[in-house]
């Protein structure tokens, strides 16, 4: 088997790991990344509208203090407000900085980094390029990271971290070009595994987006908060079915996209008169349900989404993505005619527990970063804070990363046994008895937690989800895949149903505990926000391989920080 040593390795290849890779580079570290998927697929692309920094260039009032109220008012201040203050006071230094790189954001006419509004955000904050933001972002960091010599493991899927004497000691996995076994030695580990929007039937993640980093993190006894806070984004294209999910960006309504029912009504007017369109995702997403509950949807069972009232040319010079979007896969211009649009599983909230400044787990040598953290978000993210969130973070970790191998002297010895034993795991899915095909029950978990685990909860439903879920576990030990190690999507598929599941249950199991609502949590049966429930985050540890759930205290905040809360 191969193996490979390094200072940090950084499990993931979307904007938070290049950006942790890069830094760790920078403090000297020998640094590599795993992707399992080819360059350039992460999730970050699919933040399309922009990036959140209060540079103030358009609205000179600006600034991280209104930031930072703007985004715990949004997480209904479940957030970590130590998180809140680094984001959002680093973030504009991290938006000039990949300038810099050449990320080549729109400018206005003085040369100035163009800024548009978005949900929940006070001021016209969100840098952006067009509605390509994400992607070129993520090209940017690519570009800098090969610069930066930094290597590169792609489509190399890691089943296993290796934890030696209580410390992360490097990770196991497979390539998924012949399926070959590899270890990774590493002092320090940075996880940068983005989200699990593939656990819902629909979502706008990209199908490589199955919670590896949260079961990897899980499976070492690393703590969780905030399970119960999975954001469904408002708009996602609703027809054609093959394309249900796909992410219609904020930025169109950023730039003045109305929503209306089919009876033509703006319904926003009724939710939020205030904020409208722009009210935070939560709202707008629940508008939206309870509009197509009602039967007041559209034909395929969305809503209407229209910016045929914009000129033709701003149109295709602001949302160019989306034009073609829609042109390419729907056959529907958007300068005529409008979107059919409806809620989509888009963010995690919720994931590893960190410390806020260093970004290390509760467990020794493990670091994260970006979506799969949580703190900096509470219980709903204001669009465009996720791209700055892992700029932010994803630097710090990858600093911190780089200091704790710099500083560990310690040579953990990887266990043989071990490795072989996971490598046994792996290759059980071709020999087994079993008849389970692994598509079959990917599709029968996303339909349960979409049917019950979704923009609104009750305890029935997610009762019968556990039960539900209990089933496919049993289900899961029978699955049976055909072929053999090389390329073999149902192979990589099966690994995926173990993350996805136990994760499945976490979010459940922590939807059940948390009895009112509160941001992207709502439950019919405890419709009101209680005061209690937001003085502490719901903590899940893996004890034994059971999920232990007990309560951690929201940490009060002091008070100058306070002050910019209520003035
Ligand atoms: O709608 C969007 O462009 C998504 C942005 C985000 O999730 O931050």
């Amino acid at each position: 088997m191969e193996l490979f040593k390094y200072d940090v390795l950084v499990i993931g290849a979307g904007g938070a790991g290049l950006r942790a890779a890069i830094a760790a580079k920078e403090e000297g570290a020998s640094v590599a990344i795993i992707s399992k998927s080819p360059p350039g697929k992460a999730h970050t692309v699919m933040a399309e509208g922009g990036i959140a920094a209060a540079l103030g260039n358009l609205d000179s009032a600006d600034n991280w203090e209104v930031h930072f109220r703007d985004t715990l008012k949004g997480g209904k201040f479940l957030n970590d407000w130590r998180m809140v203050k680094l984001h959002t006071q680093d973030a504009p230094v991290r938006v000039l900085e990949l300038e810099q790189w050449g990320a080549g954001f729109d400018h206005t006419p003085d040369g100035k980094i163009l800024q548009r509004p978005f949900g929940g955000h006070s001021y016209r904050r969100l840098c952006h390029k067009g509605d390509k933001t994400g992607l070129v972002m993520l090209q940017t960091l690519q570009k800098k990271a090969i610069a930066s010599e930094i290597d590169f493991h792609s489509e190399c899927l890691i089943t296993h971290l290796v934890v030696e004497d209580g410390s992360v000691a490097g990770a196991f996995g497979f390539y998924k070009d012949d399926g070959r076994c590899v270890v990774f030695q590493a002092k320090a580990v940075v996880l940068a595994t983005g989200g699990l929007g593939e656990i819902w039937q629909v979502n706008s993640n990209s199908y490589d987006c199955t919670g590896d980093g949260y079961a990897l993190a899980y499976a070492v006894g690393a703590a969780f908060i905030d399970m119960e806070f999975v954001q469904f984004h408002p708009t996602g294209m609703v027809w054609p079915m093959g394309v249900r999910g796909m992410l219609v960006t904020e930025a169109v309504r950023g730039e003045g996209g109305i929503l209306k029912n089919k009876h033509g009504e703006r319904f926003m007017e009724k939710y939020d008169p205030e904020r409208m369109e722009l009210s935070t995702r939560d709202i707008v997403s629940k508008a939206i349900y309870s509009e197509i509950k009602n039967g007041n949807g559209s034909e395929h069972g969305g809503v209407y989404l229209d910016i045929s009232h914009k000129s033709v040319d701003e149109v295709k010079q602001k949302l160019p993505a989306m034009y073609e979007q829609f042109m390419d896969l729907a056959d529907i211009d958007i300068t005529k005619h409008t979107m059919e649009v409806g809620p989509t599983c888009h963010y995690m909230m919720g994931g590893i527990k960190v410390d806020p400044a260093t970004e290390q787990s509760t467990v020794d040598g493990l670091f994260a970063a970006g979506e799969v953290v949580a703190g900096a978000h509470g219980a709903t993210r204001l669009g465009g804070n996720s791209l700055s969130d892992l700029l932010v973070f994803g630097n710090r970790a990858g600093v911190t990363a780089a200091d704790f191998a710099r500083l560990d002297s310690r040579t953990h010895r990887l266990n043989r046994d071990k490795i072989k034993q996971y490598e046994a795991e792996l290759v059980a899915y071709f020999d087994s008895p079993g008849t389970v095909n692994p598509y079959v029950l990917h599709h029968d978990l996303q339909r349960t937690m979409q049917e019950n685990v979704g923009i609104v909860r009750n305890e029935a439903g997610l009762k019968l989800a556990q039960i539900e879920l209990d089933r496919l576990k049993l289900r899961l030990q029978h699955v049976k895949v055909q072929g053999n190690r090389k390329f073999n999507p149902a192979w990589h598929k099966a690994v995926a149903l173990k993350f996805m599941l136990n994760l499945a249950e976490l979010i459940t199991r922590a939807a059940i505990e948390r009895t009112e609502s509160r941001g992207a949590h709502t439950r019919d049966d405890y419709p009101v926000m209680v005061d209690e429930w937001g003085k502490k985050h719901i903590v899940i540890t893996n004890v034994h391989g059971e999920p232990h759930i007990t309560t951690s205290p929201v940490e009060p905040m002091p008070n100058e920080l306070k002050k910019l809360i209520t003035g």
